[in-house]
């Protein structure tokens, strides 16, 4: 029957307990790869140090400017940080988003960094604050090698950017310079971080067990805090250093060959960075759509959907956003948003069509909702074990569009990861504007061991 043939072709995004364990393993044997030195070079999880650390000596007060690029939004922000009788601190931001022009993506590092520039001219201007020199905190949501908290290389692009000249080269420095070039305002660059790292401070703040931060948004990634002495990169061993394990790009030694289906393997090949980022390319939002638009033109050239008949839209790379899958998962039985957003695709749609398109789209957001789980669970039990403790409590920082605002991403993704988690009490809370003020509060932590003059 038609119905058949339809759960034949979905049921390939199921993944079973035991499969999920697997990747679970596999996770934490790349994880424990990329900490040693003797395999980092070839582990796909680079697991990075971030060189935050777990002893904070105190902060500064005042005001702080924040950058965040590399998710949907670029951002500039103005956060206060101040004195509180009852948590001791509080913060307060002023921001403003400035969309990024494809060219300043995919062109040279230089347009990239001048156009960051002139944002932060124009939000200076905005807030008449341009004669001042602040401590600037950026969150940097790309895989960086540090060699200390204002100071790191671009290891190598991901999600949409692809500007030249900045792989291989201290980001702070490009930053830097451009504000330079610009000579119409100072700042003082006193911290650079991953949005997982700001996301994990910024709840840490709030619940002093946060010591893990994970992004399911644009791309996926996850940060925690790490025993030093197993942070072989890195120098010394008392205390924990957050770690930036970049697992997105988890599947790059083959690890998810057994997993990987034909959409994937389509996704990958008509991405910017083929071959790269395969776990991330599985769950994130920059390609949850097109996976799902794929499956889609499966079941059509199947005979199987819309007649057998899509539109050109439908048959356009990209025109599956994946805001819509998050729509159509929100249907309330009625099938009108379905509707529409089919009938804006250039097709339309029998009941039954609404049905199957509702269901390609559970298949491809809960198979995302499991991989991130494992791989989350990987980190959790792995911290545990490090920690040697009976009942690990832990609180996990979250940010990005996928988890906030698909309606049941976040339930089938907490059920696994708490089913792959024995002996672990998680608790997630999401991050509200965490990059802006996980950068600043980082940097006020900077500028106090510095003593900057704020
Ligand atoms: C934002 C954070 O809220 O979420 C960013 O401020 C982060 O730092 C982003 O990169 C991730 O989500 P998305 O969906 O915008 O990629
Ligand atoms: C990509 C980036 C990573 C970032 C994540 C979420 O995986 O490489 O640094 O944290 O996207 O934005």
């Amino acid at each position: 029957s038609l119905s058949l043939q339809v759960d034949q072709i979905l049921s390939e995004f199921l993944l079973t307990k035991e499969e999920l364990k697997d990747v679970m393993r596999r996770m934490q044997r790349e994880m424990d790869r990329g900490l040693r030195l003797e395999t980092h070079d070839e582990a796909s999880v680079k697991m990075l140090p971030t060189y935050v650390r777990s002893t904070p000596e105190g902060s500064e007060v005042g005001d702080f400017l924040a950058l965040d690029l590399g998710g949907t939004n670029f951002r500039v922000m103005l956060v206060k940080v101040g004195e509180d009788e009852e948590r001791g601190w509080k913060v307060e931001t002023k921001h403003h988003m400035y969309s990024i022009p494809e060219d300043a993506m995919t062109g040279t590092a230089e347009m990239l960094f001048d156009y960051i520039a002139e944002c932060i001219s124009d939000f200076l201007d905005k807030h008449h604050i341009k004669h001042k020199k602040l401590p600037l905190g950026f969150t940097f949501s790309f895989p960086v090698r540090h060699e200390d908290l204002d100071k790191g290389i671009l290891l190598n692009w991901t999600k949409g950017f692809k500007a030249s000249g900045a792989e291989g080269n201290n980001v702070v420095g490009l930053l830097r310079d451009a504000i330079k070039r610009r000579g119409d305002f100072e700042m003082d660059v006193v911290a650079m971080v991953n949005d997982t790292v700001a996301t994990m401070i910024s709840c840490y703040y709030e619940d002093r067990s946060c010591e893990v931060g994970m992004i399911v948004g644009t791309g996926c990634n996850a940060c925690y805090m790490e025993e030093m002495h197993t942070v072989e990169l890195v120098e010394g061993d008392e205390g924990r250093m957050c770690v930036n394990t970049e697992w997105g790009a988890f599947g790059e030694n083959g690890e998810l060959e057994d997993f990987r289906l034909e959409y994937d393997r389509v996704v990958d090949e008509s991405s910017l960075n083929p071959g790269h980022q395969l776990y991330e390319k599985l769950i994130g939002g920059k390609y949850m759509g097109e996976l799902v638009r794929l499956v889609l033109m499966k079941l059509v050239n199947e005979g199987l959907l819309f007649n057998g008949e899509a539109s050109d839209m439908l048959r356009t790379r990209g025109s599956f956003e994946t805001r819509f899958v998050s729509q159509i998962e929100s249907d309330t039985g009625d099938r009108k948003q379905i509707y529409n957003i089919l009938s804006s695709l250039g097709v339309l749609p029998s009941e039954l069509d609404c049905d199957i398109v509702h269901l390609a789209c559970e298949s491809v957001s809960t198979r995302a909702a499991h991989m991130c789980a494992a791989g989350l669970a990987g980190v959790i039990n792995l911290m545990r074990e490090r920690r040697y403790q009976d009942e690990l409590k832990i609180t996990v920082g979250v940010d990005g569009s996928v988890y906030k605002l698909h309606p049941r991403f976040k339930e089938r993704f907490h059920k696994v990861v708490r089913e792959l988690t024995p002996y672990c009490e998680i608790s997630f809370i999401q991050s509200e504007e965490g990059s802006g003020r996980g950068a600043a509060l980082i940097s006020a932590v900077a500028c106090k061991k510095a003593a900057c003059l704020i």
